[in-house]
């Protein structure tokens, strides 16, 4: 079953020069794929993910959300993260992973139920009472990623949420985000231009050229789970990867 189905999709930014970002992106993403969308900065990967969110429109062709078309944000099937983790400075940990949960209009009890077993969840047991500006990035990141899990969504949507943090809190980030997505059978369309990142999460790679963002090429990463960093499999994958996004960022004469 598909969750999300791309067909011919443009986005163009209007202005005294337009910006064409996407340039007829056709994409499926089936139920409990973790799809990674790479590529060099500017390719237009944050715009693809917005659209999926509801939170820009395309200019031309369509994205369907489960056969109905995305016509805005909202509704309790997606979960957005950011690459910031947006927090809000005078909510504490537990009402800022709550909100969801308040504006649905959940009791206190279930609220703080909830919050506490995704606080659990992420790692931050003992941290609900917190600030955000008393707790580290990674912590905000992990604060990010249980506020968008509460409402128990279907799909996450998560724009380089780990681009912020060091590099030994991100490997651990990743895997902890491999064992909600395993446990908790989401689907998960996570965006960065780390090939290394991209190559351990994902199922599949969508790799997009710059400007306009094109899919230049999909690659499988059929490698058994849990993948070990260092793997030579992994790393063979790796290169490939790496090969083509180089090939995008300096096309050869023979290319151009
Ligand atoms: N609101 C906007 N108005 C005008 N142009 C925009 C807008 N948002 C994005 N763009 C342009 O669209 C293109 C794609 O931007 P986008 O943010 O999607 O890229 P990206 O792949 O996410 O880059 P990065 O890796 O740096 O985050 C860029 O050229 C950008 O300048
Ligand atoms: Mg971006």
């Amino acid at each position: 079953m598909s969750v999300f189905t791309v067909t011919a999709l443009d986005k163009v930014f209007p202005g005294a020069s337009p910006v064409r970002a996407l340039d007829k992106i056709d994409l499926t993403i089936e139920a409990g794929e973790f799809v990674v969308l790479l590529g060099p900065s500017g390719c237009g990967k944050s715009t693809l993910l917005e659209i999926l969110a509801g939170l820009q429109l395309p200019s031309a062709g369509e994205a369907r959300f489960h056969d109905q078309p995305i016509a805005g944000p909202g509704g309790r099937g997606l979960g957005v993260v950011f690459q910031d983790a947006s927090l809000m400075p005078w909510r504490t940990v537990a009402a800022n992973v709550g909100l969801g949960l308040e504006i649905r209009g959940e009791s206190k009890p279930r609220t703080q139920q909830i919050v506490d077993r995704h606080l659990e969840l992420v790692g931050l047991t003992g941290f609900g009472s917190k600030y955000p500006h008393q707790i580290s990035g990674g912590m905000k990141q992990r604060a990010g990623i249980a506020r968008a899990l509460v409402n128990d969504p279907e799909v996450l949507l998560m724009d380089e949420p780990f681009g912020a943090v060091d590099y030994i809190t991100r490997i651990k980030l990743q895997e902890d985000l491999i064992s909600i997505w395993e446990k908790h059978q989401k689907t998960i369309v996570f965006v960065t231009h780390d090939v290394g990142e991209a190559v351990f999460l994902a199922d599949r790679i969508v790799l997009l050229s710059p400007r306009p963002g094109r899919i230049a090429e999909t690659f499988a990463i059929d490698l058994p789970r849990p993948r070990r960093r260092g793997d030579l499999e992994l790393l063979k994958q790796e290169a490939r990867v790496y090969e083509a996004l180089h090939a995008l960022e300096a096309p050869s004469h023979a290319a151009a």
